[in-house]
């Protein structure tokens, strides 16, 4: 009898574990679920959705953009170890469309000469440098070893740029005594088959030349005297482009970035206009003309792709260091902005100027549009009403009517909206976030930039990109641009066109909603 019930508490035991076993189970996949639903790859708070961003972690400066095979490599400074800078390393991931990105294992980590700063890679296809087996050669990186002091090293990979050898008779640049003396762009000089190296040095930018990347000659130097000097100068660039278009009449544009004193405040982006004569840059404009690459806060560190035939492709970091280790995203720390195509165009009055424009690749994440034409916008109206989302593209021209401002009201809240608009008084485009969204954790966050921008036969044209965490803003067909975080609740996706103390004329409006480049 004993037995009998000992036998029968054990099996009601036995029944009771087996359904907690399958209850808890099923709990767990129910929890995984909604995990994957609320909480899932790239779907944190603040999370851009159609711009290049680390899964974790810190990431500052785009690095060795080259394209090769295929595949567009970025390279980028990154802490494999937290969510502020330090232990800086380079990140890698690639893409076959400059839209959608696959991450791949971090490339250059920190060794006994210091931490791995930003710099260049490029395609070695004649093996100039001997530093592989034979033609088609590889990729060769150059950057800063940053250690006790900045200088300059260069790594190769015979794998596509997954794993590297670090060259062993680093650094092929030692420092000469200069504090600030890094991130080289090495360019390749057809007309005399050589190689050209920018560096930054403080307040100017050196240049070398080299026949197979180990060693280096000093040529010149650039800029002393030159556009703005508010910072320390960071990461040149130098190219050649055809000005409007005519292949026969080109021009080198010579980029650096500043920090800080740049054009909204903190860090930025300059640019100079000249001739390159594979020796020496010479400014074509008065030393004290400043060209700004963008009026936003949030535009840095840019860096062109290598190897691009022809066409001239950009990306930069959407921060700025006054206050990069402050906003408040998590678990990663730092976006990339949508890559940019390069042109240069004759604007009457001031002469020869950047345009830049988002590459056409992106139109793939276009969803379908909503259109307006011809239509006359008073105050009051809002014709966007019908526009609820954090990921949108608006493309809008407007004919100058009584409206002294006019433009869109985007990542619209009860409490909360950024303002992306033209002041038609004072002939400025401007990108307002004094009341964006979380703003408080830097005293210089919140606030309006500006810039000037004319209207052309009377019209204005604005082409804007907004993010869960971004604006970018593109004037006049790239004339001018303004790129912004901002950081407003996920709920916040209304969307207004607005004028102001009279009308402007819509000529035509494309509004659309973006896919995520996370999620297929
Ligand atoms: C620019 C910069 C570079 C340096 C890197 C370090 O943002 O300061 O000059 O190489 O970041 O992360």
């Amino acid at each position: 009898m004993k037995a009998l019930r000992l036998n029968r508490i054990f099996f009601i035991i036995v029944i009771l574990a087996l359904f907690t076993h399958v209850f808890s189970m099923n709990t767990l996949k129910v929890t995984a679920n909604t995990e994957n639903h609320s909480n899932g790859y790239y779907s944190e708070k603040y999370r851009p959705q159609f711009h290049f961003s680390p899964e974790k972690n810190w990431m500052n400066d785009p690095n060795g953009l080259v394209f090769y095979k295929g595949k567009y490599h970025m390279f980028y400074q990154y802490n494999p170890y937290g969510n502020k800078w330090g232990n800086m390393s380079w990140g890698h991931a690639v893409s076959e469309d400059l839209v959608h990105w696959t991450h791949l294992p971090v490339a250059l980590r920190p060794d006994k000469l210091g931490m791995i700063f930003s710099g260049s890679a490029v395609v070695d296809k004649d093996n100039t440098s001997g530093l592989f087996k034979e033609k088609p050669g590889g990729l060769v990186a150059i950057y800063t070893s940053a250690g006790e002091t900045q200088q300059q090293s260069i790594a190769y990979s015979t794998d596509e740029g997954v794993t590297w050898i670090k060259y062993e008779g680093n650094p092929v640049i030692p420092n000469p005594g200069i504090e600030d003396f890094r991130d080289p762009k090495v360019i390749w000089y057809e007309k005399e088959k050589k190689w050209v190296m920018l560096l930054a040095a403080g307040n100017h930018i050196r240049l070398y030349s080299s026949k197979n990347l180990i060693e280096w000659k000093y040529m010149s130097k650039f800029g002393e005297n030159e556009g703005a000097h508010g910072g320390v100068w960071e990461c040149p660039e130098l190219f050649e482009l055809p000005v409007n278009g005519d292949p026969n009449n080109t021009k080198w544009v010579l980029q650096v970035d500043i920090n800080p004193g740049a054009v909204a405040g903190g860090s930025g982006g300059q640019y100079f206009v000249g001739e390159f004569d594979g020796e020496t840059f010479i400014n074509d404009n008065p030393p004290d003309e400043i060209r700004w690459i963008d009026y936003g806060k949030d535009f840095y560190a840019t860096q062109t792709w290598f190897n691009t035939n022809g066409r001239k492709i950009w990306i930069g970091w959407m921060n700025n260091w006054e206050y990069a280790e402050l906003i408040p995203t998590h678990p990663w720390r730092g976006a990339m902005s949508l890559p940019r195509e390069l042109t240069l165009k004759t604007i009457p009055g001031e002469g020869i100027k950047l345009i830049q424009t988002p590459v056409s690749e992106l139109q793939a994440i276009r969803q379908s549009p909503y259109e307006w034409k011809n239509q006359r916008i008073t105050p009051g109206q809002n014709i966007l009403s019908d526009i609820t989302s954090n990921t949108i593209e608006i493309r809008a021209e407007f004919e100058l009517g009584s409206a002294t401002e006019f433009g869109f009201k985007v990542r619209k809240g009860e409490n909360e909206e950024t303002i992306v608009g033209y002041d038609t008084e004072r002939n400025q485009l401007f990108v307002d976030r004094t009341n964006s969204g979380v703003g408080q954790f830097h005293e210089q966050f919140p606030g309006k930039h500006t810039a000037l921008l004319h209207p052309v036969d009377n019209r204005i044209e604005l082409h804007i990109f907004v993010d869960h965490s971004s604006v970018e803003v593109f004037g006049n067909a790239g004339e001018r641009t303004i790129t912004d975080r901002i950081f407003p609740d996920p709920s916040s996706k209304g969307s207004e066109l607005y004028a102001k103390n009279g009308d402007v004329q819509l000529i035509s409006l494309t509004v659309n909603e973006l896919d995520s480049i996370w999620h297929k």
